[in-house]
């Protein structure tokens, strides 16, 4: 998967990914990162690319061709990519036609989620468009731009941060860049969920022991308290969180409530026999 970022800071981009887990991914080649620098494609001789808005308000807005000449030359190059690659492979019908996504990053835009991050991440490349100052010029953002993402409200500086966040989180998504043992949390259960709390070495600290369950070595009891604690955290901090899950997953207690109906069927066997003896 490719990713291509429009911005007047690209050191930041590449800087914060590539690093750790995005980093060596970049590395392995799994997925691809360019930083486009808008202000390389303004005509202005003084490489201005913000001028004042009509109207007056406060603040400077990106100029609209410095921003559409940057993303022509990217979505050139990732035709004449497909188009290669498709001819190579001797399949004319390959999707090499088709647009690439163009996401402006804007605290007006929808609030970015995990859905949105799995989605994303099946496309081959994706161009991030990041503004600063009072925004972009109008003109080039309807000529350019499919989807309008936010990461939450409330306002930063700029759409770097905000490229960095989405870019991470669908980059985790893309097969290959998580090793096997990091990939488990993406299984259906945690999906709503959070995280169970974990614990490594050493067994006491503090005078806090780690809970008894995880050092049991029944796989199935430590399965069954690890998804009882991720429900558990889950319903106390983030309760609407839970309420989807728990529409959704019915099935779950269901189960819940055989198991333990069939433990107490057990324990109150044991105990007649006791009682009989
Ligand atoms: Cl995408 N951009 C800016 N400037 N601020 C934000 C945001 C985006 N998402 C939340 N706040």
């Amino acid at each position: 998967m490719n990713f291509h970022v429009l911005t007047l800071f690209p050191d930041m981009i590449l800087s914060g990914l590539e690093t750790s887990i995005t980093g060596r991914a970049i590395l392995a080649g799994t997925i691809s990162l360019e930083a486009v620098n808008i202000r390389d494609y303004t005509v202005n001789k003084h490489k201005k690319v913000d001028d004042y808005p009509y109207g007056g308000g406060a603040g400077m807005l990106m100029q609209a061709q410095p921003v559409y000449d940057a993303w022509e030359d990217v979505e050139k190059k990732i035709h004449q990519r497909r188009s290669i690659a498709a001819d190579e492979s001797l399949d004319g019908q390959s999707d090499e036609a088709k647009k690439t996504r163009v996401i402006y990053l804007t605290p007006q835009g929808t609030t970015f989620h995990q859905r949105m991050a799995k989605e994303l991440a099946k496309e081959e490349d994706l161009i991030f468009l990041c503004g600063h100052y009072e925004g972009i010029d109008e003109r080039v953002l309807q000529e350019i731009v499919t989807d309008y993402v936010s990461i939450g409200d409330y306002v930063l500086t700029g759409g770097e941060l905000p490229a960095m966040v989405m870019i991470d989180a669908i980059a985790r998504m893309v097969p290959g860049v998580l090793s096997n043992q990091e990939s488990g949390e993406t299984e259906s259960f945690s999906n709503y969920l959070l995280e169970y709390p974990q614990y490594s070495r050493p067994e006491v600290w503090r005078e806090q022991k780690v809970p008894d369950f995880l050092l049991s070595g029944d796989h199935k009891k430590i399965e069954e308290w690890c998804s009882e604690q991720s429900l558990e955290k889950t319903r106390q901090l983030r309760p609407e969180l839970y309420e989807k899950w728990a529409v959704e997953n019915q099935e779950y207690f269901d189960k819940k409530a055989k198991r333990e109906e069939r433990q107490r069927k057990k324990l109150l066997k044991q105990l007649k026999k006791q009682t009989q003896i």
